[in-house]
């Protein structure tokens, strides 16, 4: 909750680094839209996706490319790291007959706190085994002119920071969970069994807030200089809490702050209207009592060979490049894309709208919708679909899960048509120009063809694609244009025409 607030501030200082749209509205409305829409012009995302078959693997981890030599190549180092970290999982798996292999997703958010101070943090999921994954946050403060990266120690004036954040942390845990504690329902729970629990969790809070430097290693700012400590799933909270964020007030931190690093921002008042700022509410999930007809337009498919390009896992760094070849050739396309993505590469996303192409879900994150519960599933979806309302103005209509997994739940939860495809070229394997010009030339009428726009080798395909289905006088359509006319059932598997 609280990391959700500080992701929603992200935005607002950023105008140092980019200009924002002149913005009509009074100043506390400005807030609210401003810090909801996260829009960080000029940043580009690179997503590194590997999947193993042998052990149901996949990695699907996003990072942030800013611009800035050193700091780009400092959240690449850490970014690879989890991908190696992914691979090993891979190796450990290799021998252990598994159905579902390991999990590895990477999601970031920007926090650009003032003109020199950029906090950059990365939310690691990975699980492994089909079990209950693990959340963990790299959070990386960069001085912007150096582009140097920011230490604990060079933050605080005391030597000894540690026992200061320790304490105030361990009283701020302890205080919100003996609260909680009112609020509990033991009355299933043998009077044993609560005094266990409450000594259980009291010595995570007491062990995770040891003043030790890895306990304290990921901190951050909000633009009000509010300390954030946050805290992995497991560290100082049963796991069921997930990451836990403790806000220490500027107020009460700012004695210990160091000359240096007061010099790198000064703290905005206090947003008034936080609670106002729409932070991700909870829709219900979506019913599957619902079927869309989309009317025929221009083109009928039920009489001219159609087929569809699809493209998943952008937007990405090659995605302003495809856009380019489909508007030279006049081609349109449909879009699968992240929200992770899609908050942050928001010229790319208007450019895809404006440009006639189809701008479908791909869920948030890149999770296998059949590890995650009802809520779960919903909140993949919606957080996809608020992301492009905000920045297009509207919504998606169709799914596309990753790694095309569907399972009963996934199809009872999705509220929507669920799109996969008749031609895959397996551009995310092999990597090669020449084999996805060789695959996707080969559809044949009604057909839909998958591709990820994250991959220059595929992007590099596709006026070659375009040229040899054109030449066979084929039709480049999108999926809506593809299934015009047919009753779709949310829940149900659309392949082709
Ligand atoms: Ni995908």
């Amino acid at each position: 909750m609280v990391f959700a607030l500080l992701l929603i501030m992200a935005a607002v200082v950023w105008q140092t680094l980019k200009t924002q749209e002149p913005n009509p509205k009074k100043q506390s409305e400005v807030m609210v839209e401003n810090t909801s829409s996260s829009s960080v012009d000029g940043v580009k995302v690179i997503t590194l996706e590997e999947r193993d078959e042998k052990t149901n693997s996949v990695s699907n981890i996003s990072y942030p490319v800013l611009g800035l030599d050193k700091i780009d190549a400092r959240l690449e180092t850490v970014s690879k790291n989890f991908l190696t970290d992914y691979e090993n999982a891979v190796k450990g798996l290799a021998d252990i007959s598994v159905s579902y292999g390991a999990d590895y997703i990477q999601k970031f958010e920007i926090t650009p706190i003032s003109d020199q101070l950029i906090i950059v943090m990365l939310e690691q999921y990975f699980s492994e085994g089909g079990g209950t994954g693990s959340n963990e946050v790299k959070s990386l403060m960069f001085k912007r002119d150096t582009q140097e990266e920011l230490m604990p120690a060079q933050i605080f004036k005391e030597e000894k920071y540690l026992d200061l954040l320790s304490r105030l942390s361990r009283e701020k845990l302890l205080a919100d969970f003996n609260k909680s504690l009112a609020d509990t329902d033991f009355s299933d729970s043998t009077p044993l069994a609560k005094e266990e629990f409450i000594q259980f969790s009291q010595k995570m809070i007491n062990d995770g807030t040891e003043p030790t430097a890895k306990n304290f290693a990921n901190l951050s700012f909000n633009e009000a200089g509010d300390l954030l400590i946050h805290f992995d799933k497991y560290q100082a909270a049963p796991g069921a809490n997930g990451l836990v964020t403790v806000t220490l007030p500027y107020q009460e931190i700012a004695p210990y702050l160091s000359d240096f690093f007061k010099e790198l921002f000064t703290p905005k008042k206090p947003l008034t209207n936080i609670e106002a700022v729409p932070n991700s509410p909870q829709k219900p999930a979506p019913s599957n009592e619902v079927a869309i007809k989309i009317p025929q337009g221009k083109i009928d498919c039920q009489k001219q060979a159609c087929v569809a390009l699809t493209f998943d896992d952008g937007p990405s760094v090659h995605t302003d490049q495809l856009l380019d070849i489909l508007k030279e050739k006049g081609a349109p396309a449909t879009f699968f894309v992240l929200g992770k993505s899609a908050k942050y590469q928001t010229q790319t996303i208007k450019r895809m709208a404006a440009e006639g192409h189809e701008i479908e879900s791909h869920t948030f994150s890149h999770k296998d919708l059949r590890k995650l519960n009802k809520d779960e599933i919903a909140a993949e979806l919606n957080e996809t679909d608020q992301v492009l309302e905000k920045i297009i103005g509207r919504g998606t209509k169709f799914l596309r899960p990753p790694y095309g997994a569907v399972s009963d739940s996934v199809k009872a939860n999705a509220g929507r048509p669920l799109i996969l495809w008749t031609i895959d070229p397996l551009d995310w394997k092999k990597r090669e120009t020449e084999s996805v010009i060789k695959e996707m030339s080969a559809a044949k009428p009604g057909m839909i063809v998958l591709g990820h726009d994250i991959y220059a080798t595929t992007v590099a395909a596709i006026p070659k694609v375009i040229d040899n289905l054109r030449a066979k006088g084929y039709q480049l359509v999108t999926v809506e244009e593809l299934l015009a006319g047919q009753e779709l059932k949310a829940g149900h598997i659309y392949r082709q025409r």
